[in-house]
């Protein structure tokens, strides 16, 4: 019997020495922890459940007969974070590279498939060198087997990335239709063709980082959300971003204690708009002032600057921010605010996450690379995402509602539910300034003339007590009190309850 037990204990060893000692201190090398001691560094310690420890590959060919190691590069099971349960898989870059054979699919998909049945989240911390080339087709068959495991599990649990290696080829687009994608700089890269492929094809000479690092993905293509300095960095934001998402799309949002007053004043944001209205000012003032204990998790902060993005709390439970920055591009809707802040929208809409708003924005972004870039579909998805969203919308417009982006911004024509307006607030067709110079054209010759229609212009219409006539906003509140009139806002829509109508899905304009 000892002998037996002995056997095990043998054997599990084997299988957490992964590709060996050798390979281990390779990736220490670099910079990288191992698969597992990124598991123990996420996971709340002792909480870790391992399955398929000793699955191996079953390929033959290439001398591989003889190089099955337990595990196959990739370690999953399930642990909790905070106490809140997530299914985790970890590729194993000290085996075969991480790269993904029929075996290591098979292990995600279970994983995958659980979390499914019992509605879990997925976190997957990718680090691999792609297709187990010696495996082939069958390795292809093993990525697909996930992608369509990905598109079933979107909406109805929460899905992760974390980046931390190459993720490289075809095996980007797994991450590509998850929620959330985080990388690690320096040490990780996506790209769907590699530095040497577009040297030979486009004749550009390019690095994997500039290519495809996590500046790269976090600035200018937006694929990534976050970027984080190193390994542990990035493990111990992942649990503080995990502790904002329901753990799936039935459970509602999770609430942790608050020790924030829900009444609390800021008299600071009474004077937080200038007088002047071309002058801009920080959003994200705003937002810290107003959430939980100044608690906000932004996210592609770094992407698309002129629309903030994240998750923070009201009374201790999550709700979506989306807020117009008028300290970039003056806050204007363009297409890489639209999409961004549009898919935001619906992860929230999926999860039952409530959506506050703030709203300054002077219009859509003028100009031809707009408009030849796709403005008109792009800043589509954004009106769409808000009016089929049936979550709780509270909005408050602190500054500028101009034009279309005025009912783009979870507007009370887009079923808002609470829709507020500091006194600051300017709702109407179009600035004063433009409105004149259409409608009094035949005065353009006459400065005195202009200057008193624009100020006519600005008394009449640049104020919120237009919308606020026709209950286009609930009420015209104080800035200092906007937390208190937010959270008594959620409070009440608690019990919402709306559908739209039965359809097999809608068609977002993509
Ligand atoms: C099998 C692989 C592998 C792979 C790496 N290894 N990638 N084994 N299949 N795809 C193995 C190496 O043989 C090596 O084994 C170990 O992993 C570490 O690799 P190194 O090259 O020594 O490491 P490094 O120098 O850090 O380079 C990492 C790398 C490079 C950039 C990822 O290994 C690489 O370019 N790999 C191939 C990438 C690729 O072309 N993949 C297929 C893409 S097609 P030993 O035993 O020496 O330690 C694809 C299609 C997916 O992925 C389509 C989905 C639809």
């Amino acid at each position: 019997m000892q002998e037996i037990l002995r056997e095990l204990e043998r054997r599990r060893r084997a299988a957490r020495l992964g590709g060996g000692e050798r390979r281990i201190e390779a990736q220490h090398g670099r910079g990288k922890l191992t698969a597992r001691e990124r598991i123990e560094l996420l996971l709340d310690p002792g909480s870790f459940e391992e399955v398929d420890m000793f699955v191996e590959h079953r390929c033959n060919d290439f001398g591989m007969a003889e190089r099955r190691i337990p595990g196959d590069g990739v370690v999953t099971g399930q642990g909790t974070i905070n106490g809140r349960l997530a299914f985790v898989f970890s590729q194993d870059f000290t085996v075969f590279g991480g790269s993904l054979s029929e075996a290591h699919a098979e292990k995600i998909c279970k994983i995958m498939d659980r979390a499914m049945r019992v509605g879990a989240p997925v976190i997957g911390l990718n680090d691999s060198g792609g297709a187990r080339i010696q495996e082939g087709i069958a390795s292809l068959a093993g990525y697909a087997e996930v992608f369509q495991r990905n598109v079933l599990a979107s909406g109805v649990v929460p899905q992760i990335s974390m980046v931390m290696g190459p993720c490289a080829g075809g095996a980007v687009y797994s991450p590509a239709m998850t929620d959330f994608i985080f990388m690690v700089r320096d040490t990780s890269y996506m790209f769907v063709t590699g530095p040497e492929v577009v040297k030979t094809v486009t004749q550009e000479e390019v690095t994997q980082e500039e290519l495809g690092g996590a500046a790269t993905h976090t600035q200018k293509s937006g694929v990534a959300d976050l970027a984080f300095d190193n390994d542990v960095q990035a493990l111990h934001e992942l649990r503080r971003f995990f502790d904002f998402l329901p753990l799936n799309n039935r459970d509602g949002v999770p609430e942790w204690p608050s020790f924030d007053d829900p009444e609390r004043e800021e008299p600071s944001l009474d004077t937080l708009v200038p007088a002047d209205p071309g002058r801009p000012y920080d959003i994200k003032e705003l937002i810290l002032k107003v959430v939980d204990e100044g608690d906000f998790f932004e996210l592609q902060e770094a992407y698309a600057r002129n629309i903030v993005i994240g998750f923070a709390r009201m009374e201790g439970r999550t709700v979506g921010i989306v807020a117009n920055q008028p300290m970039v591009l003056a806050g204007c809707l363009d297409i890489a605010s639209s999409v961004k802040a549009a898919r935001f929208v619906r992860f929230c809409d999926c999860f039952g996450i409530p959506i506050v708003t703030f709203v300054d924005v002077p219009g859509f972004l003028p100009g031809t690379a707009q408009e030849h870039g796709g403005i008109i579909k792009h800043g589509a998805k954004l009106l769409f995402a808000y009016a089929e969203a049936t979550v709780p919308k509270v909005t408050v417009i602190t500054r500028k509602a101009y034009g279309g982006a005025y009912d783009v911004m979870s507007s009370k024509h887009l079923r808002g539910d609470v829709n507020y307006a500091w006194p600051t607030a300017e709702i109407a067709v179009m600035g004063p300034k433009g409105a004149v110079e259409i409608i009094f054209r035949g005065d353009a010759g006459d400065p005195e003339k202009i200057a008193a229609r624009t100020e006519e212009y600005r008394q009449r219409f640049a104020n919120p007590f237009v919308a606020a006539a026709r209950g286009y906003v609930d009420d015209v509140i104080m800035p200092r009190g906007t937390r208190r009139r937010i959270v008594h806002a959620l409070r009440w829509l608690r019990g919402k309850r709306l559908e739209n109508p039965p359809k097999k899905h809608d068609n977002l304009p993509l």
